[in-house]
């Protein structure tokens, strides 16, 4: 084999394992949001513990950083590795011998996640850290509900949120079966496992659009 398929594999591998590593982040992250909704006071509590445990704070978030680092700057590496090899990109759909929409423009649903990321961090995690060691505002156990439900106030960021979930939706159709495709998970639990990961890829997207239209069409209004 030579060295440029081995290495071209092996960064599909870092692709796959950072890509299910941000999936089980994902039902993590959804699991504690979607309390914001049905337990308000579990949420506060949830998040302060997110927020102000060491091991969370000092190991868990700078793993987590890195590994959507790892797994953004590996896909645009890949991208251009496949326009390359290719030699042009793909000019039209042809039906069944090319691959569906969603699988050849990964990089088109991953753009628009990370700029959602973007924003994203710039409403919550700045804001957080801002708090706390910027400003070295007291703990407040209370604070986090008013202040996730204020996010979702604006129409326009709730909106841009919404979309945002879609093409996420979209890249996890695709991306969240063909990691277990790459890693060759290949046996009688491999249709159980396409199914659970196309069910996933909805499932947690939709959840996180109702999360943020919830929060729109129920401001905080005392
Ligand atoms: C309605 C949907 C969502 C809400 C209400 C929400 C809420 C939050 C909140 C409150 C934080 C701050 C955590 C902290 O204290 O630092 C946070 C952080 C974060 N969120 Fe979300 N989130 C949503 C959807 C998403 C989605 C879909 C993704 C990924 C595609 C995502 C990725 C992240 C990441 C990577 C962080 C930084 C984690 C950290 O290091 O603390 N979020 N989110």
């Amino acid at each position: 084999m030579s060295g440029l398929t081995k290495s071209s594999i092996a960064r599909k591998v870092v692709m796959a394992l950072s890509g299910l590593f941000l999936v089980l982040f994902l039902g993590q992250h959804f699991t504690i949001n979607i309390t914001s909704v049905i337990a308000p006071d579990t949420f506060n509590e949830w998040s302060h513990f997110m927020g102000y445990n060491p091991l969370v704070q000092y190991l868990l978030q700078p793993i987590l950083i890195a590994g959507v680092i790892v797994h953004f700057v590996m896909g645009f590496v890949l991208e251009i590795q496949n326009n390359r090899a290719r030699g042009v990109k793909y000019v039209k759909y042809n039906g069944s011998s090319n691959a569906p929409w969603v699988s050849r423009n990964m990089i088109v649903s991953g753009a628009v996640i990370l700029a959602f990321l973007a924003l994203h961090f710039y409403d919550f995690w700045v804001h957080e850290m801002t708090y706390k060691y910027i400003e070295s505002s007291p703990q407040d156990p209370t604070r986090y509900y008013a202040e996730t439900v204020e996010k979702f106030e604006p129409i326009w960021r709730t909106v841009l949120y919404v979309i945002s979930f879609g093409l996420l939706a979209l890249h996890l159709l695709h991306g969240f079966a063909s990691s277990f495709q790459t890693m060759g998970v290949n046996n009688k639990y491999t249709p159980a496992i396409q199914k659970f990961t196309k069910i996933y890829a909805i499932v947690i997207p939709l959840g996180f659009a109702f999360i943020a239209l919830y929060h729109h069409f129920n401001p905080i209004t005392h």
